[in-house]
């Protein structure tokens, strides 16, 4: 377990406390079974160096070991399905890289521990990807991808949404994150004119509901996540 504090200074500026293992062990026992769920979806917005995360991790890859030990190729996928349903935020950049580095390493230890070897070098392309696209550098409040200090930028925080189908192909669809709070429409007598400006822009507004229209990407199998998403 981690300090539960870095600096006084990160605890003024941004309220950046851990919370200790024993507590996050209890509040995810009052969640339940669905955080055992190898796909039940969980967003942790301030996510720090990914406490919560990993001990929901731990979970669904116990669930994936549970039924999957002795059929490699299932385990493959579904502990793949497991990091796929994580999502967190962080405004502070060294947090993040933390955050990815702890599940991707948990990840790893437990598939070597149930396989009995490492993950092949595409898996692993693959959950490092998916966890660089899931985990995200952003303000939570304002719904904005953030700079090396912290700051708003003008790019949305976009959520990849990972929708698996058959034979272990999977697409990748990207929403954004003021579109699901709703918070993306553009003021009242605006609309037209807000789609006349962003013609041709990567986000395309849907001319019946005026939120940002969800972008599908073409479906990879999910092996190839590494090299091609
Ligand atoms: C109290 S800590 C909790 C961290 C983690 N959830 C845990 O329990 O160990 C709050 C975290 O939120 C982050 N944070 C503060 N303001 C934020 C914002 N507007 N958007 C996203 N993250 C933010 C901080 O950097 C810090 O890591």
């Amino acid at each position: 377990m981690c300090e539960q504090i870095k600096s006084k200074q990160r605890v003024a500026d941004h309220g950046e406390v851990f919370t200790n293992e024993r507590e996050v062990k209890a509040m995810c026992d009052l969640v339940g079974v669905e955080v055992k769920k190898i796909d039940s979806t969980v967003l942790e917005p301030a996510c720090g160096e990914g406490n919560f995360l990993i001990e929901i991790l731990s979970r669904k890859l116990e669930t994936v070991r549970e039924l999957y030990a002795d059929a490699k190729a299932k385990y493959d996928l579904n502990s793949v399905i497991a990091v796929s349903s994580l999502y967190g935020v962080d405004i502070l950049g060294d947090n993040v890289t933390i955050c990815r580095q702890n599940l991707f390493n948990l990840w790893k230890d437990a598939y070597t521990q149930v396989i009995g070897k490492e993950p092949e070098k595409k898996l692993r392309e693959t959950v490092a990807r998916i966890l660089e696209l899931n985990i995200i550098r952003g303000n939570t409040l304002s719904t904005k991808l953030v700079d090396e200090n912290a700051n708003d930028t003008d790019e949305p925080i976009v959520f990849s949404e990972w929708k698996f189908t058959d034979r272990g192909y999977v697409f990748r669809i990207e929403n954004r994150y003021d579109t699901m709070l709703g918070e993306d429409k553009p003021k009242d007598g605006m609309l037209l004119f807000a789609m006349i400006q962003e013609t041709g822009g990567k986000w395309q507004r849907d001319q019946q509901t005026g939120h940002y229209a969800p972008i599908i990407h073409e479906r990879v199998h999910y092996k190839d996540v590494g090299s091609n998403v």
